[in-house]
């Protein structure tokens, strides 16, 4: 049976990083790993080790993507939960045979890592992202 090893990271949609910062790292303390522009999300990801797990703050760069629509809605806020799991194929299999909805049926594959997406329908509301390190 595949398992969950532990919180990868806790995303944050945000609309303006450096307001954003004014909390996560100057008042709570939380240090500023690196921040990162990732094309193939459209956002910019600002990355904040905390233990063995991140919060990482997503920007978006373009206004048609699912966390730009999230803070248009919302304003922003939690947006998903990042599980690292020791098999994701296994992982997913298991999700589907238990009914659960995926939003990705097969993981996509990154450099260093396969994700995938499970439906906040199926979750009570928390979208969650699944991690294996390859
Ligand atoms: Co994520």
């Amino acid at each position: 049976m595949a398992t969950v090893k532990k919180i990868n990271h806790v995303a944050i949609a945000v609309a303006d990083i450096e307001a954003a910062l004014v909390f996560w790292r100057d008042a709570l303390g939380l240090e500023v790993d690196h921040i990162e522009d990732v094309p193939s999300q459209k956002s910019k990801v600002v990355f904040m080790p905390v233990g063995e797990s991140e919060v990482e703050l997503v920007n978006p760069t373009s206004t048609d993507t699912g966390v730009a629509k999230f803070i248009e809605e919302r304003g922003g806020g939690m947006h998903h939960l990042c599980f690292e799991v020791d098999d994701i194929d296994g992982m997913l299999a298991q999700l589907k045979f238990k009914g659960v909805r995926l939003i990705n049926e097969t993981p996509l594959e990154l450099p260093g890592r396969k994700m995938a997406f499970v439906h906040p329908k199926s979750t009570n509301g928390v979208l969650v992202e699944l991690y294996q390190i390859i």
